[in-house]
């Protein structure tokens, strides 16, 4: 008798494919059945990598960089970074015990969740937020606890209280998201810092996700949570990525800054899966951070417009209110006055008017009401997108209307 086949561990039951992957099956299959569907979904910078950073590339292979790497991350890539952060963030890091070169922001955060959670630790989550940080939460043994943000005057904020009655003695770190997707709030220095308290308070870690940092608008500045005490710093792993910033999505290459004793536990995790990005696309990252920036503010000025576009396009329709981000490259439309689920309405979307978006609900419970509206592609893709959307906006609203 043959015995039978071995089955996935029980553990990768724990985890979820991202919103973002499951509405792309379903626009796989309204595509394959002859529909042309517009997305306005993704989170991915139709820009090309700017030329500078793909001729230190090609460089560093023809230069034969295309050995291990060192697995903290090159020396070159971890002087960039430290530089970096010293520059625009006011932040010290020594490159040689205090920087951790990573396959993206994705890696870092798993790596700091594998390094700081025990079995049953809680993490305290924003909601909404990027959906894809449970699964990794899980998967480090980890629960992940929301809070709540709320929703007031235009704007997601995340009140102390918030984040007490969420706590838990269980709770062992707070993972944050500034400029936040999907909300579009840049935290101010001052709601940092009443965050940061509550972290000090309650002996948290603080996880900081800080990969849409270069997208700000008007007079907005991002603030990094470690720049504001010492006592901070000394809590926080900071996580970002050259994938927004420089347009690098599919080179995975990211980078985490923390005190030595965090840095060395997660350069232990990481071994165990990844020995770190590619040597000539490290040598690429660090050409991006320490090179010129003049592409970073033209991306930023694109964003801007396209901002202004996404907000213009979905005025005056009855019962819908877009909220202006002030950082990141979406922007969340307010439908809850439409009194369907947010679900609801992005699968009517998709089938009515051939445009999709994401489900607020799709990033916690907070969410339900809105929808995300992506403008990290521009041009005819935004245009078109736009139209679409505010058509079967309308039609929802008036269909809503009538019913009442
Ligand atoms: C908040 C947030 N963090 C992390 C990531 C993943 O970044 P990376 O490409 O650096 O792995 C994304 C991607 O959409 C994101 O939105």
């Amino acid at each position: 008798m043959v015995a039978r086949a071995p089955e996935a561990a029980r553990r990768t039951a724990l985890l979820k494919a991202t919103a973002v992957n499951s509405i792309l099956a379903e626009v796989r299959q309204a595509r394959a059945a002859g529909r042309e569907v517009v997305s306005l979904m993704r989170g991915e910078p139709d820009f090309r990598t700017p030329p500078h950073i793909v001729e230190a590339c090609a460089r560093a292979l023809r230069e034969g960089r295309t050995a291990y790497p060192d697995n903290r991350g090159e020396p070159r890539l971890r002087a960039a970074a430290a530089a970096k952060l010293a520059r625009e963030n006011g932040l010290r890091y020594d490159p040689e015990t205090e920087i951790l070169a990573t396959t993206g922001a994705t890696m870092g955060i798993a790596t700091a969740l594998q390094a700081a959670l025990d079995e049953g630790d809680e993490v305290l989550l924003p909601d909404p937020i990027y959906d894809a940080y449970q699964s990794p939460i899980r998967l480090a043994g980890g629960v992940p606890r929301p809070v709540p943000a709320r929703l007031a005057g235009g704007r997601f904020a995340l009140g102390r209280e918030a984040l007490e009655a969420a706590w838990t003695p269980r709770a062992r770190a707070l993972l944050l998201n500034t400029p936040w997707n999907p909300t579009g709030t840049v935290f101010t220095a001052e709601e940092l810092a009443g965050i940061g308290t509550f972290v000090e308070d309650r002996g948290l870690l603080l996880i900081s996700d800080e990969i849409y940092e270069a997208i700000t608008y008007g007079a907005l500045r991002h603030v990094s949570p470690a720049s504001l005490s010492e006592g901070l710093r000394a809590r926080t792993i900071l996580v970002n990525s050259l994938s927004k910033t420089y347009a690098m999505t599919g080179w995975r290459v990211g980078y985490a800054a923390a005190p030595k004793a965090w840095i060395d536990a997660m350069l232990l995790v990481l071994q165990q899966f990844s020995r770190g990005p590619a040597t000539f696309v490290q040598d690429a990252a660090a050409e991006a951070l320490g090179g010129p920036q003049e592409c970073v503010a033209e991306m930023r000025a694109e964003y801007a417009r396209r901002r202004d576009a996404v907000l213009a396009g979905l005025r005056e329709i009855p019962g819908v209110r877009a909220l202006a981000p002030e950082g990141g490259f979406f922007a969340m439309v307010d439908v809850r006055e439409l009194g369907l689920g947010s679900d609801q309405i992005r699968r009517r979307l998709l089938e009515e008017a051939s445009v999709v978006v994401v489900h607020g609900a799709a990033y916690g419970a907070a969410g339900e009401g809105t929808l995300r509206v992506s403008f990290a592609s521009g041009g005819e893709t935004l245009a078109r997108g736009l139209e679409r959307l505010r058509q079967g906006l309308l039609a929802i609203s008036e269909g809503s209307r009538a019913a009442s």
